[in-house]
Parts: C-alpha cells; structure tokens; sequence
C-alpha cells in the first residue's frame, strides 16, 4: 500500500516518552500488516519557544499540513507557565487546531473490564461504561476576544464566548452521525439556563434532529451531565458539546477508565485529515522518569488509523494488544492498584508490541 506521510509532534515533559511508544507500535504494524509509514518530526510547544521563539514554528505548521495525519505528544510546563500569551505552549496547541480546521474532538472513553478495580469508583457503577464525548474545538470562550481594561473597581479580565450557528451546526452533525453508528442516544450537552450560546446550541439541536430521525436527543445541563457521569456512567452513549464543557467532561470521564493515561483522541475536520493525541498534558510531575502512561497514545494510534487511513485491521490488532496486555495483569502506576509492581512507559509500549497480532 501507499507511504503514509505522519508529522510527529512530541512536545513537552511526557509528551515525547509517550510518542516514542506509540512510534514502536506503528513500526510493529509495518512489519504485520505491510503499511509503509514516514515520520516527519518538528518541534511544537514550550520547546519550540525556546528554540524558535515561538510555540507553533512555520516550518512545523508546514510539515503537518503537508501530512495525511499528526500525532501529538503533550505540550506545556511550569517553565512557561508566567510566558505572555503569544510565548505560551498551549496557544501553539489551539493554533494548530484552528489552523488545520479541526473542530471535532473525538474523546472515547471506555472502560476495560480489568481496570474496573483501577478507578476510584465502584465497579458495579463503572460496568458497560463506553461512551464517546464529541467536543467542539475550535470556537467558544477558548477563541472569543480576551482583553484586560481598567474597570471602576481597578483592573478586569474578559474573555468572551461567541459561537454561529454553523459552527454548531457541523459539529452536531458528526456527533448525530458518530450516535447513528453506536446505539443511536446522543445527549447534547449546554448550560441553555444561562447562556445565550448555549441557547443557539440547543436550537440548533433541536431543528436538525429530525433529519436523524433514528437519534434518540436528550438534552442535559452541564452542572447536571458532569453529576450522572459519576452516578450513571454506562447511560451515557455519545455526548456532544461546546469546547470548555468538552474539555472538563472528558477530564472527569477519564477517571471512570481508571486514569487520564487511557484516554485517547481524535482530532477532525471535514475530511479524513486528522491530528490524534492522548486527552493528557505534559504532566510535570512525573515528566522525565519513564513512568507515564503511554497507553492513551497508542489507543491514539488505533483511532489514526481507523478514522484517517480506513486500516481497520492494524486499529483492532492495536485495541486488542492492549486489551491483553492488561488482562495479563501489567499496570503502570497511574493504574496499579498494587504500585510496587508497576512498569515504566517502555516496559508497557513493549508489551504492547509483543502483544500485536495479524
Ligand atoms: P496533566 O494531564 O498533564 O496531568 C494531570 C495529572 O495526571 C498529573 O498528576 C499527571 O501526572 C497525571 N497524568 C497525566 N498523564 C498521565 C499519563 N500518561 N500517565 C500517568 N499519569 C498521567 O494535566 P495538568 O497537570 O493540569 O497540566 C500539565 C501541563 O500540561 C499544563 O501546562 C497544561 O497546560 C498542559 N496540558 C496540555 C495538554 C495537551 O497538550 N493536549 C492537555 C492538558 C494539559
Ligand atoms: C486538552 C487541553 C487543552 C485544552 C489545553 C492545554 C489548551 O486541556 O487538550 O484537553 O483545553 O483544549
Ligand atoms: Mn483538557
């Protein structure tokens, strides 16, 4: 088969122990399934500041714009932490996003019958949890003006939340489409009570809900979604909603798979073009000791190769590999329940390789 072109940006703290695991698991699949893989890396993030001057360098904008897909470690540290906006890792990462035109954030987040044990919820709560959260990415607070000015009471902050209705629109649309191919439930999520976007999301919803006729639509409050997450995790099918409620839910369902080292996502526009990284950050804590997690990663991987390259085959060898690797009990220690016995991200992406299959 054809060369796919992948850019690589590892980025910051775990960002490139992670990356280097799921780069083992894609060469594996080289070898089993015959694809051919070129790797292009460039730098992104608080090390592309200090070495470029800025977090999302041109030429690393270039390299991902001229792949068929990008997959990105972590970016961010308490190095850049007090940086001024234009010199901060994590405006690189929206930059990226809104510059490759993805607004749809594919976060799954299943619970593996094995890490039941991992999560600091009850099993029998946790049973059957797999849901998907579908985030709108490039618009809301994250994109609207922010300015500081001199208030009557001294210095104010704003920060503005601005959605139109097709960028609400294209978003729902793929989440109706996503629930048309799982149970067909898909919970819209907002704060309509309060908020004026949120009222068009809901409006939204609901005029083109009837052109997905086999979609079950409920409509539930944020403050309300992020509680039933944790009292009834497995009611939950596909959620959809704006880029701030997305970014905290998918947080929160992270722990019901054990810990944020699971979870993978998927990063899209309109076409099968996407950008795949785990939901965690740069992780300072732990950075630099060879303990991370690098599950979420290669899970990432799965997702790239489904949803871009159609490689359905190498994308289940992938989730099944990992399935068995923690069947047979391996843990690092984000999900050990005994942590004297956990493994290191190497010993785990090796594992993993061990474990792929034709
Ligand atoms: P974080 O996700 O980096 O870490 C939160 C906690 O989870 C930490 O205790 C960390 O050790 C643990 N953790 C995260 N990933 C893990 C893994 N793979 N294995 C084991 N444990 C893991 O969130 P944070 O601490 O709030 O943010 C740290 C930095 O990362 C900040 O600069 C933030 O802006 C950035 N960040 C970047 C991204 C991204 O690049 N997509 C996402 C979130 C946060
Ligand atoms: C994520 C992260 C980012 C976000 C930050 C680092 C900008 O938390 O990918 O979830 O909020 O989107
Ligand atoms: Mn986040």
């Amino acid at each position: 088969s054809e060369t796919k072109k992948i850019a690589v940006i590892a980025g910051d703290g775990i960002g490139p122990e992670v990356v280097a695991e799921a780069i083992k698991v894609m060469k594996k699949t080289e070898e089993l399934f015959g694809y051919k893989f070129e790797f292009e890396h460039g730098l992104f993030g608080g090390i592309a500041i200090d070495e470029k001057g800025t977090p999302l360098p041109q030429e690393t904008l270039d390299i991902c714009q001229k792949a068929d897909a990008v997959l990105l470690g972590a970016v961010g540290g308490p190095k850049w932490d007090n940086n001024s906006k234009e010199l901060r890792p994590e405006t690189g990462l929206l930059g990226i996003r809104k510059a490759l035109g993805l607004f749809s954030n594919i976060r799954p987040a299943v619970v593996f019958d094995c890490l039941k044990d991992a999560s600091t919820l009850k099993p029998e709560v946790l049973e059957g949890t797999d849901l998907i959260v579908v985030r709108e990415l490039t618009g809301g607070i994250y994109f609207g003006e922010k300015f500081r000015r001199e208030g009557a009471q001294g210095e104010e902050a704003v920060d503005t939340c601005v959605y139109n209705v097709t960028e609400i629109e294209r978003i729902v649309r793929q989440a109706f489409e996503v629930a048309q191919k799982r149970s067909k439930r898909l919970a819209s999520v907002d704060k309509a009570n309060v908020l004026e976007t949120s009222r068009l999301w809901r409006e939204t919803v609901n005029r083109i809900a009837p052109e997905y006729s086999d979609v079950e639509v409920e409509h539930v409050l944020v403050d309300n979604c992020a509680m039933q997450l944790l009292r009834r995790p497995s009611s939950f099918d596909v959620i959809v909603t704006e880029n701030m409620f997305g970014d905290i839910l998918s947080d929160e369902a992270a722990m019901l798979t054990g810990s944020i080292g699971m979870l993978s996502s998927a990063s899209l526009g309109e076409g099968s073009f996407g950008l795949y990284e785990p939901v965690h950050g740069s992780a300072p804590d732990i950075a630099g000791q060879g303990i991370a997690n690098p599950i979420a990663t290669i899970l990432s991987v799965a997702l790239m190769f489904r949803l871009t390259f159609g490689y359905e085959d190498a994308a289940t060898a992938i989730e099944t590999a990992v399935k068995n690797v923690l069947d047979a009990g391996h843990r690092t220690g984000d999900i050990a329940v005994d942590k004297s016995k956990a493994i290191g991200t190497g010993a785990m992406g090796d594992l993993i390789v061990a474990a792929l299959r034709n």
